[in-house]
């Protein structure tokens, strides 16, 4: 049957690391065994005040029959509805200063989409010059970007330099000295906050990381699904910044809207324009739905407040419990350590001289009902790298029910001591 599929379906039909997971995740969910501790995924908290924000637009939207008639009945232009991307830019126009109009903005099927198109159309095999690749100037970097190309493996990654930062704490940093941009460079990759670690890169090595760019003339794409103005997962002090060099994406779904598939890029009007065409030609048209729900937030600003006010402190307040948590069922003396929780949805855990690799550690955990993501598959493009580091990190998701997270890290706890022989009375 394989030999029945092309190259882009030998590359995209058959498995892949995020394919896996994402079964893994959703069988998992569908055995609906209570027993289950879904550490797993990137799903946001049902936080009440914000789902009572989306149940008050729908009914806004339901009890209007000319809007539903246009938000059920209309395929939207495949770059966005014009009224939708006027307000984004606007909105960015208000908070920022950046000076940035609707051809500026462009929706996608979700975030993962807009990288599916973004990347496959600046990286991988070119007609008339050497593949190109996209440099993450950070490695780990997030898994969805791992399986996308459709031509030939196109990511460089760069060892990040590791700082103990306290007890049981350690922080990754741009290793800049490492960072390798020459012609088989297409762009510079980098999700803020991180995709597993948390790790939030500061304003100044975001600044330099753009001066690279613009210097090597390539595109710095920074992915903020969780970062700001929204959803605002960023626990300390970092300021957006948008240059005509980057290329920017949001997404709706860490807002609470995954359902909607609602993704958003910032960047040059040609830039849009290929991704408009990629739309069309992919999809027609994308989803309306998320777009009228929150049209009227981002003309109100109110999809800032939300994130500074509710989102932003929710997320930061379950960060700090469920790294105390973790802290209290691993034995002190064990040299493990946790990545400074800046932001995102996770505590990213490592575990120096693991006796097992992370994998392993993923399955004993699967046995006993709870569900994490193993490190190593945050590693690509490192391949040729030796590195312990790649299989002694999990990344856990701390957006669950708290007595879910709470009894998944006991139970996590439980194993790694029973790994490194010591036992919690
Ligand atoms: C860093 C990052 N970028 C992009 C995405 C894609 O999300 P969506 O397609 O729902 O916008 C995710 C989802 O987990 C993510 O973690």
């Amino acid at each position: 049957m394989t030999e029945r599929l092309s190259t882009f379906g030998k590359r995209l039909a058959l498995d892949s690391g995020i394919g896996e997971l994402m079964r893994d995740l959703g069988d998992a969910l569908a055995a609906g065994n209570s027993e289950t501790c879904m550490l797993g995924g990137g799903q946001p908290s049902h936080i009440p005040a914000v789902d009572a924000i989306w149940q008050q637009r729908l009914t806004e939207i339901a009890s209007d029959p000319a809007k539903v008639s246009r938000v059920l009945g209309d395929y939207d232009p495949p770059a966005g509805d014009a009224a939708f991307r006027d307000a984004v830019a606007k909105f960015f126009y208000r908070q920022f200063g950046w000076p940035i109009t609707k051809d500026n903005v462009c929706v996608t099927a979700g975030g993962q989409t807009a990288f599916f198109l973004l990347l496959n159309a600046i990286a991988g095999r070119f007609d008339d010059r050497e593949a190109r690749k996209v440099l993450l100037p950070l490695s780990p970097e997030y898994i969805g970007y791992a399986d996308q190309s459709v031509s030939t493996e196109f990511f460089r990654a760069t060892k990040p330099l590791i700082h103990e930062t306290g007890p049981h704490e350690f922080k990754y940093e741009i290793d800049f000295d490492a960072l390798q941009v020459d012609d088989s460079i297409a762009a510079m990759c980098l999700s803020r906050p991180t995709n597993p670690s948390s790790n939030v890169v500061s304003d100044e090595e975001l600044a330099k990381l753009c001066g690279i760019a613009k210097e090597n003339q390539i595109p710095l794409i920074i992915d903020n699904a969780y970062g700001l103005p929204f959803p605002g997962a960023i626990f300390g002090d970092a300021v957006p910044h948008y240059d005509p060099s980057m290329i920017l994406t949001f997404s709706l779904s860490k807002l609470g809207l995954p359902g909607t598939r609602t993704g958003i890029v910032i960047a040059e009007p040609e830039v849009v324009q290929y991704l408009s065409c990629m739309n069309a030609i992919s999809s027609l048209a994308n989803n309306n739905l998320g777009q009228a729900i929150t049209l009227p937030l981002f003309e109100n600003d109110q999809i800032a407040t939300i994130s500074r006010d509710v989102i932003r402190p929710y997320y930061r307040e379950r960060s700090q419990q469920a790294r105390q948590w973790l802290v209290d069922s691993i034995d002190p003396s064990i040299p493990f350590r946790i990545h400074r929780c800046e932001g995102a949805f996770f505590l990213w855990l490592w575990l120096p001289g693991l006796p097992i690799s992370s994998a392993e550690l993923y399955e004993r955990l699967k046995r006993r009902n709870v569900l994490v993501i193993s490190g190593h598959h945050f590693f690509f493009g490192l391949e040729d790298t030796e590195w312990s580091h790649r299989d002694e990190c999990l990344r856990i998701s701390y957006t669950t029910d708290p007595d879910v997270l709470q009894r998944g890290l006991k139970i996590l706890g439980e194993e790694i001591n029973s790994l490194y022989q010591v036992t919690v009375p």
